[in-house]
């Protein structure tokens, strides 16, 4: 196999329908559920990196401003047919690159990544941007798959990457390396079932520090 990289995935861009029919199905209630969790306040500056086809959209609530960026254009094609196709005037997408964000320091109250930090070629620099461009004391929430703590799923799910690199996403991301390598400030860490593969994580945008302080697993 060759040394295609998560992001680089045909199911990004020649793929995007399946993608939608497919995984946004699956992902979407995942996310409803999130995004209904944080209560988010009227008025709320909202940036969610990697957005894709926005699977996400339906579940924020109108009176706060969302934008969405992503670094693939059929992906945010179909996104913006969402918006146009529902009035959602609370949303819009941006092509962007989330290493690399064209927005000022403090620009947001919230930074959702939601299936990124394992597409991303480089997670650590991804949560670096997020930071910079949430508010003090903002929020930071990322979903996803991480490695497994137990050894031997570890070790499989781990050997499975450069298969599931070609897929699209990558299997060798450990949670409490990446907490402390992102400098997160956990406020919750928990997964929505005892066998759910996703880890939902809220952080607090400390930009003076940080601390591991996870709530116990639900
Ligand atoms: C698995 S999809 C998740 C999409 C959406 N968040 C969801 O939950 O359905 C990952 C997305 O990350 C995007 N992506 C990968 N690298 C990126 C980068 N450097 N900047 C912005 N988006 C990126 C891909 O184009 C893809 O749309």
């Amino acid at each position: 196999m060759g040394e295609i990289e998560a992001h680089e995935s045909k199911l990004y861009s020649d793929f995007a329908p399946f993608y939608d029919k497919v995984f946004g199905k699956i992902f979407y209630s995942r996310l409803r559920w999130v995004i209904e969790s944080l209560k988010i306040p009227q008025g709320a500056r909202v940036l969610e990196v990697g957005v894709g086809t926005g699977t996400s959209f339906p579940a924020y609530p109108r009176h706060c401003e969302v934008i969405g960026i992503d670094l693939a254009p059929d992906m945010l094609a179909r996104a913006r047919r969402k918006i146009r196709e529902n009035y959602w005037s609370h949303l819009k997408v941006v092509e962007m690159d989330a290493l690399h964000l064209e927005f000022a320091d403090d620009s947001f109250d919230y930074v959702m990544a939601f299936h990124v930090v394992t597409v991303v070629p480089d997670p650590i620099r991804m949560i670096e941007e997020a930071r910079r461009v949430c508010r003090p004391g903002g929020r930071i929430v990322i979903v996803n798959h991480f490695t497994s703590e137990s050894p031997l799923v570890g070790f499989v799910t781990e050997a499975l990457d450069p298969v599931t690199r070609h897929l699209g996403w990558r299997t060798n991301l450990r949670l409490k390396p990446f907490i402390h390598a992102a400098e997160l400030s956990v406020e919750t860490v928990y997964k929505l079932s005892k066998l759910s593969l996703y880890t939902v994580l809220v952080g607090s945008n400390q930009k003076d520090g940080y601390g591991l302080h996870p709530s116990p697993s639900r």
